[in-house]
């Protein structure tokens, strides 16, 4: 039954991100975040608070699972154990793109978890290029359909480069597209990129049509341009994937520059190369709402299952908690503040935008 072009590709993609040397080479520059230690914090760890809302529902912690598969032979049981441990753990989760739903609705039910995650956040995932395919309508529907509280657009042509599959390249007209799903779904939309990073100039875009959720997704972590160069046997793509292998914008430098654009009116996400909670802190102190994580999260899950993804977010906890501690945090809010130092290369993509007198603290 599953013997389908896309479910053959999902199936590889879990298989090369779990296998390959996928990680982009130039790194997220979180590192170049130096949040200043606090010798004399005047908090009590244990009354650090790092609740948000989130969709309309309130977060435990400040976390995501970002939009990984569905369609491959054991999505379903992945999608369950994300959706499970998101419930435990009180984060939100994001299941994979549902165009396999759309073309294929026998495979609906690798989606099909809102039982296992029954008052947290779930979010569906379509990619942009499929709303010129869907009306606004039918990707409401799939919406419906899997019981989730919103639905992620990815934008992905780095990826789409290397791939190559007609039709998937054809990125004119989006943001027109996007403007009407946001219309039709009351808002409850996120636009996010796939580890390529969103710029300065696509979040003015997509403030313009007032996107209420960006996830920056930058460059630091999964590199899909060099997946895809894995996958391909055509020697064009592959020489095009290798090229472009650590093409992007880093993700300190997207959190940052979209916080300092978007100011209060757009919640961010900052994802990409995030690999433990210290990442994170750093990711909210630069202007953040909320920290995603992929690829660490289908690792566990190999290693796992639902427990093993549980306890991995356990340890990014502590050490999320023990950076608001050591600078000095309260809370989220309070963790945006903290004083910080940037250094290195993310100084000059902060200098070349001059963002950085919008973004010292
Ligand atoms: C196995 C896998 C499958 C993915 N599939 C999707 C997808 O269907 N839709 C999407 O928007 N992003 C997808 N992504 C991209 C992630 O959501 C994320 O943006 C990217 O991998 C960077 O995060 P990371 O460095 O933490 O992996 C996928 C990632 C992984 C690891």
């Amino acid at each position: 039954m599953r013997d389908l072009d896309i479910v053959r590709r999902k199936a590889d993609h879990l298989r090369i991100v779990a296998e390959g040397e996928v990680e982009h080479r130039e790194g997220t520059l979180l590192d170049e975040i130096h949040l200043v230690h606090q010798a004399l914090p005047e908090i009590d760890l244990d009354d650090i608070d790092t609740t948000t809302e989130f969709f309309g529902k309130t977060l435990k912690h400040p976390f995501m699972i970002t939009s990984m598969t569905g369609g491959a032979d054991y999505a379903e049981n992945l999608n369950r154990a994300i959706a499970e441990a998101g419930a435990r753990l009180g984060i939100a989760v994001a299941l994979g793109s549902q165009r396999v739903m759309l073309e294929h609705p026998e495979l609906s039910s690798d989606f099909q978890v809102r039982n296992y995650i029954p008052d947290g956040v779930l979010l569906g995932n379509i990619g942009a290029v499929q709303l010129k395919e869907y009306s606004p309508d039918q990707i409401a529907e799939v919406t419906k359909q899997i019981e989730a509280d919103g639905m992620c657009v990815h934008l992905n042509p780095a990826q789409e480069i290397v791939h190559g599959e007609k039709g998937q390249q054809d990125y004119s007209g989006l943001l027109d597209a996007i403007a009407r799903l946001i219309d039709r779904m009351n808002g409850q939309v996120l636009v996010k990129e796939t580890g390529a990073g969103i710029s300065p100039e696509t979040i003015v875009k997509l403030k313009s049509i007032g996107v209420p959720y960006i996830d920056v997704s930058g460059s630091g972590g999964t590199s899909w341009t060099r997946v895809e160069a894995y996958r391909t046997t055509d020697k064009l793509h592959e020489k095009l994937g290798m090229t472009f292998a650590d093409w992007g914008i880093p993700t300190a430098f997207c959190t940052l520059a979209a916080r300092s654009i978007c100011k209060e009116s757009v919640c961010i996400i900052s994802s990409g190369g995030l690999r433990n909670g210290l990442d994170a802190a750093r990711s909210i102190a630069a202007g953040a709402n909320v920290a995603g994580f992929a690829r660490p999260v289908l690792l566990a899950f190999l290693e796992k299952g639902a427990e093993r993804i549980t306890s991995w977010f356990e340890e990014v906890i502590a050490e999320y908690r023990s950076a608001m501690f050591l600078s000095g945090a309260r809370n989220n809010e309070e963790l945006h503040r903290v004083p910080r130092m940037y250094t290195g290369k993310l100084l000059e993509w902060l200098n070349s935008y001059e963002i950085y007198d919008r973004v010292k603290v």
